[in-house]
């Protein structure tokens, strides 16, 4: 037990870091929302009504939702309690331990790295379609990976080296352009809102379940509700990157709570709204585009603030990318401050007060992975990799209120262990309906962290003592 203590104590000790301590809880929740709000309900709202809910895709965000909650309650206590800016990386070290940390950080990584090289794949044809609507073109072999008969796909090469500069400029400047760019966002939503509420057709909703809850079809694909959830879960990943803003929090153990619990009510009442609506002006069955939103406007005659929500989904998306992005640079920072990977990366540049080199080789890989790779039907599995971290929150939890039960704890959650059992319940059954060929992939990366944990990492760890 002493030394359980011992080793949070260190890992709470991070006092030296040298990160600027700027962001408010405003910030903070502004983070969350900048980059949960995006290809999830812009994009993956349409596919998954077309092809897994139907109009009951509403229901879909509401189960992703409930489970995400759970775990945001579990974040938020160790986010008040654990604090760092290692996430779910940093309260499993606390609460297991070493090796079992490792693996949360390898799946973390996982999520960010391919979860922004996805989005930039998004955002990459949103570029393309809006360029086009101004008569501009770019060569086709610019615009396409190797594998989809293309050279690279430059604008999404291109726009993780234009956030990667803005992060290694500082934090502060790029928060304050993140809430702008969240406020166009959100004002993009509000229009929706209001023109789709005035060419509602309810007929559109039915039927409203027309592939039931939960079935396998004879190809391998998932469909029903259930289906549905476990793939719009990915407009909900990213709530938690606030908790990787710990170490630049000006009041973490108050900020924290706030800006997760914030961020994550006001985005499931968005997609309740904005998915309700997108079913209810156009027949889900006509949904199953690139962009279902500005696709919907246009179909209801309203072309001109079509073409205005494509441009704010474009910054919108970009938001999503910096906090990607962002979260991926700090838990490589706390990884490699830990001795888990080379002690280089976590060398913070004195003028800008950032850890200028994990950004650069996050921006170099991310693009190269943009740039080259085909994404789009890797966002299940980053969803696998989001639900298996938001487990172990949840475990997390339980198992510090068992081995600390002194540690201080400014935010607790009530009836103590019902929510985090209920997050493991909710996060673990989503799993389940994700594809068996997500699980083999997931399995895969998850073998290869273990081998480079015991090839190099189990060597140069600074917290074992
Ligand atoms: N939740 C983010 C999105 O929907 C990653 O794009």
């Amino acid at each position: 037990m002493h030394k359980q203590l011992l080793r949070t104590k260190k890992i709470l000790d991070h006092s030296d870091s040298g990160l600027k301590k700027c962001l408010t809880a405003f910030d903070l929740a502004l983070l969350g929302i900048g980059c949960a709000i995006g290809t999830g309900i812009f994009v993956l709202t349409g596919i998954a009504a077309a092809t897994q809910s139907g109009p009951a895709v509403v229901l879909s965000f509401i189960f992703a939702g409930i489970a995400s909650g759970f775990a945001a309650l579990s974040y938020a206590e160790l986010a008040a309690s654990v604090g760092g800016s290692g996430s779910a990386y940093g309260y499993s070290y606390v609460a297991f331990g070493e090796f079992a940390a490792w693996v949360m950080g390898w799946i973390l990584l996982l999520e960010y790295g391919v979860g922004a090289a996805a989005v930039a794949n998004g955002w990459a044809g949103y570029f393309v379609n809006t360029l086009a609507n101004f008569n501009l073109y770019l060569p086709e072999t610019l615009t396409k990976a190797p594998m989809m008969g293309g050279l690279i796909n430059l604008p999404a090469f291109a726009i993780i080296w234009v956030l990667t500069i803005l992060l290694m400029i500082g934090v502060k400047e790029s928060a304050r352009f993140n809430n702008i760019i969240v406020l166009i966002k959100l004002c993009t939503i509000a229009i929706f809102i209001v023109i789709a509420s005035m060419h509602l057709n309810t007929d559109n909703w039915h039927p409203f379940m027309p592939f039931g809850w939960f079935s396998t079809l004879e190809n391998g694909k998932n469909v029903g509700v259930l289906a549905g959830a476990s793939l719009v879960f990915f407009a909900y990943f990213g709530f938690d990157a606030v908790s990787t803003a710990a170490e630049e929090a000006k009041n973490p153990q108050r900020d924290l709570p706030i800006g997760l619990l914030a961020s994550l009510i006001f985005c499931t009442l968005v997609y309740i709204v904005v998915s309700g609506l997108l079913t209810g002006v156009v027949s889900y069955t006509e949904l199953n585009v690139p962009s279902p939103v500005a696709f919907a406007l246009s179909k209801i005659g309203h072309t001109w603030s079509s073409t205005l929500v494509s441009t704010g989904v474009l910054a919108g998306l970009i938001t999503v990318l910096l906090v990607l992005l962002y979260g991926l640079t700090r838990i490589l920072f706390a990884m490699s401050r830990d001795g888990l990977i080379s002690p280089i990366f976590s060398k913070i540049n004195p003028d800008r007060q950032t850890p200028t080199r994990i950004i650069l080789m996050c921006g170099f890989i991310v693009s190269l992975v943009a740039g080259f790779i085909p994404l789009g039907e890797l966002a299940e599995t980053v969803n696998i990799g989001t639900l298996a971290s938001f487990v172990m929150v949840c475990v997390g939890v339980i198992v510090l209120r068992i081995r600390q039960p002194n540690l201080k704890r400014p935010f607790k959650n009530p009836w103590n262990p019902l929510i985090p059992v209920l997050g493991i319940l909710s996060c673990g059954a989503l799993m389940t309906f994700l594809p068996a060929i997500t699980w083999f992939r997931f399995f895969i990366w998850i073998l290869i962290g273990v081998v480079v944990y015991f090839t190099y990492s189990i060597h140069h760890s600074k917290l074992k003592s």
